[in-house]
C-alpha cells in the first residue's frame, strides 16, 4: 500500500497506551528486513502491524535522496503492512523542505542544540510548512547524546566486552551529572509544545544514543512528569541502549535506582508511543555479515552475507515489535 501518514499509526498507538517501532534504514536490506518482521508478526498475530521506517541526513548522505526515500516507498507499496517514512534528526530546514518534496509522511526537526526560544521559533515555522501538506512533524528538547560524547572508542570497545552491571556502573559514574543538565524540564516541554503546535515530542529522559546492547535505565520519574504537561505523543531516542524490561534488568544484575524505569516502563507509564531503535539494527546487520564471511572467509558471492545480515535484522526487529506488542 502507499506510504501512510505518521499520525496514522501514532495516535492510535498513544491512545491505547502502545508504541510503534521507528527503525531506520540506510539500505535495501534493512528496509526489507523491518517490513518482513512487520509481515510476519502480521501474519502471527492476525492484524496489521504498521512500522515507521526512518532515513536519517546521514542515510542520505550514504544514499542520496532518491535512493534513501524511494527503497523505502517501493518496499512500502509492495506490502500490505502499514509503513510510515520519517525523516530522522533534521536540523536544517531545507532538509524538511526536501523530504516534503520526496513524499516523506512525518519529519523531526531536531532544534536541540539550538536556546529554546530558537528552537520554538524555528519548530514552529517547520510545523506551518509541514501541516500545510498535511505532514506531521515531532520536535525535540533537552539534549540527547551520544555515548561517544562521553567515552573513547577504546573505551566503549571495552564496555563492551564486559558484563552489562559493570558497564552500566562506569557509565553512570561518568554521564551521570551531564545527563541531569541535559533531561529535558517539564515545564519547558509544556510551554514548546504549546508554542510550536508540534505533534510529537521527543524530550530528552536520560537516554543516551548509540550504544550496542539493552543495558541502560532511564528516568522514568521525569518521563511521567512531562507526559503530565504534554498530552500528545512522546518519542522515545536511543533506545537500542535502553534497557527493555525488568526482568531484563534483574537477568542482567542491572539495579534501578530510585525514579529509573525501562522502555516498557516508558510505553506503559509514560505516554512513549514511538520508539526509535537504530544503533541495534546496525550491529545486528554487521554481526551478520561478519558471521557468514568468518565461516567462509573465501566467499566471493556478497549476497550470501547480506542475507544472513538481513536476517539478523529482521530478527532484531520482531524482538522490538513483539516487546511492544506484549509478547
Ligand atoms: O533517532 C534515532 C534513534 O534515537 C536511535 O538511537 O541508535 O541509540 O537506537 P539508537
Ligand atoms: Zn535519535
Amino acid at each position: 500500500m502507499p506510504l501512510v501518514n505518521g499520525k496514522d499509526l501514532l495516535l492510535p498507538a498513544f491512545k491505547e497506551g502502545k508504541a510503534v517501532g521507528a527503525f531506520n534504514a540506510n539500505n535495501m536490506e534493512m528496509t526489507q528486513a523491518i517490513i518482513w518482521a512487520a509481515e510476519e508478526i502480521s501474519k502471527e498475530l492476525g492484524e496489521p502491524v504498521g512500522v515507521i521506517i526512518q532515513v536519517s541526513p546521514g542515510a542520505v548522505k550514504y544514499a542520496g535522496w532518491s535512493l534513501a526515500a524511494g527503497i523505502v516507498k517501493i518496499a512500502a507499496a509492495e506490502t500490505d503492512v502499514p509503513v510510515a517514512l520519517n525523516l530522522d534528526h533534521a536540523t536544517e530546514i531545507e532538509q524538511i523542505k526536501r523530504a516534503l518534496e520526496m513524499g516523506f509522511t512525518s519529519v523531526l526537526f531536531d532544534g536541540s542544540s539550538l536556546p529554546l526560544e530558537e528552537n520554538i521559533r524555528l519548530t514552529k515555522k517547520v510545523v506551518e510548512i509541514c501541516h500545510a501538506r498535511g505532514v506531521p512533524v515531532e520536535a525535540e528538547i533537552g539534549k540527547i547524546p551520544r555515548i561517544e560524547d562521553y567515552f573513547t572508542e577504546s573505551e566503549i570497545a571495552y564496555l563492551r566486552s564486559i558484563p552489562p552491571a559493570e558497564a552500566v556502573r562506569i557509565i553512570r559514574e561518568r554521564t551521570r551529572k551531564s545527563l541531569d543538565d541535559l533531561v529535558a524540564k517539564p515545564e519547558d516541554a509544556e510551554y514548546f509544545v504549546r508554542n510550536t503546535g508540534c505533534d510529537f515530542l521527543a524530550a530528552a529522559f536520560g537516554s543516551i544514543h548509540g550504544m550496542w546492547d539493552d543495558i541502560w535505565p532511564i528516568r522514568l520519574d521525569l518521563l511521567i512528569a512531562i507526559k503530565e504537561r504534554v498530552r500528545i505523543p512522546l518519542v522515545s531516542h536511543g533506545s537500542s541502549g535502553i534497557l527493555r524490561t525488568k526482568k531484563d534488568a534483574e537477568r542482567k544484575g542491572i539495579p534501578l535506582l530510585e525514579g529509573e524505569g525501562t522502555l516498557l516502563d516508558a510505553i506503559k507509564f509514560g505516554g512513549v508511543a514511538k520508539v526509535n531503535v537504530a544503533t541495534a539494527l546496525s550491529v545486528a546487520f554487521i554481526d551478520g555479515f561478519i558471521e557468514t564471511w568468518r565461516a567462509n572467509p573465501s566467499e566471493k558471492d556478497f549476497r550470501k552475507l547480506g542475507e544472513n545480515a538481513r536476517n539478523k535484522v529482521k530478527e532484531k526487529v520482531k524482538e522490538y515489535i513483539n516487546l511492544f506488542a506484549g509478547k
